[in-house]
């Protein structure tokens, strides 16, 4: 898709009913993301989330999904040891998922390259994450925009390029400036999906619960309620339509605008 400059949409999903809805709208991926620990369990950040969680959640998932790519959060501490990376990997892999994400790029020995490698060599595909790390938040000082300094904008096209030599085969890019997001973008053959990170990311991902408006609280910028902005009494099945059309601006490159890219 992406050497086809065809637009990949995903979306996260923690349950069966709302992966035949998204399923049925056409979106390409669907992550089982642990930003569950926000929007299921009302936690703080997503440091709560356990394997336990996230296998429960993605058993529901998978029974639900037909053909779209399945990819699975390896949650806060479930790959600090590349042995213990590769026995998670697999359980969210036996759980259904066709894909594990996990967040950094880190050097050197025990590091979180080490462990993106191990899962890879056993034939276990693995989805890199970029920029503003959630189970990171705690040593970030909050959730804030990554990469604005030039430090740490070239550190990270050059941890980009490193996940994409160790085989990684796509990368979420959270919460950078639009121009990063493009930079990185351009500079690797992978897919990188955005949120946060721009229009010229080769997909966008956003939070189900954040499309639709009903996660509580405030939320950051790079938030589009798909639910508000664009149903018309005539939808018949409104989630659907939202979907949809989170769908078809993605695909059209309508979203995200600078309204919501920083
Ligand atoms: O946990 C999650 O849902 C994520 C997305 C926000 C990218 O990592």
């Amino acid at each position: 898709m992406k050497a086809q400059d065809e637009k990949i949409a995903v979306l996260t999903s923690y349950d069966a009913s709302f992966t035949a809805r998204i399923e049925q709208a056409g979106a390409d991926v669907i992550l089982v993301g642990d930003s569950l620990g926000g929007v299921i369990h009302g936690s703080v950040n997503t440091l709560s989330v356990t394997m336990e969680d996230m296998l429960y959640h993605m058993k529901h998932v998978a029974s639900a999904r037909q053909n779209t790519l399945l990819i699975g959060d390896l949650p806060y501490h479930s790959y600090q040891t590349s042995s213990t990376a590769l026995e998670n990997s697999k359980r969210l892999i036996n759980a259904g998922a066709d894909m594990v994400k996990l967040e950094g790029a880190g050097l050197g020995e025990g590091s979180i390259s080490e462990s993106i490698e191990h899962i890879i060599k056993n034939d276990i595909p693995v989805c890199g994450h970029l920029g503003l790390l959630p189970q990171s938040v705690e040593e970030l000082g909050g959730y804030k925009v990554q990469g604005r300094e030039q430090a740490a904008a070239e550190k990270m096209i050059a941890d980009a390029k490193h996940l994409e030599s160790i085989g990684v085969d796509m990368i979420v890019l959270e919460c950078i400036p639009s121009e990063l997001g493009k930079t990185i973008s351009s500079s690797i053959s992978i897919p990188t999906i955005g949120i946060g990170a721009g229009i010229d990311c080769d997909g966008q991902v956003l939070v189900l619960y954040d499309l639709l408006g009903i996660t509580p609280g405030k939320h950051p910028k790079f938030v589009k309620n798909f639910l508000t902005a664009t149903s018309s009494k005539q939808d018949k099945n409104l989630i659907v339509s939202a979907i949809k059309n989170f769908v078809d601006d993605v695909k059209q490159k309508k979203f995200p605008t600078d309204e919501y890219s920083y």
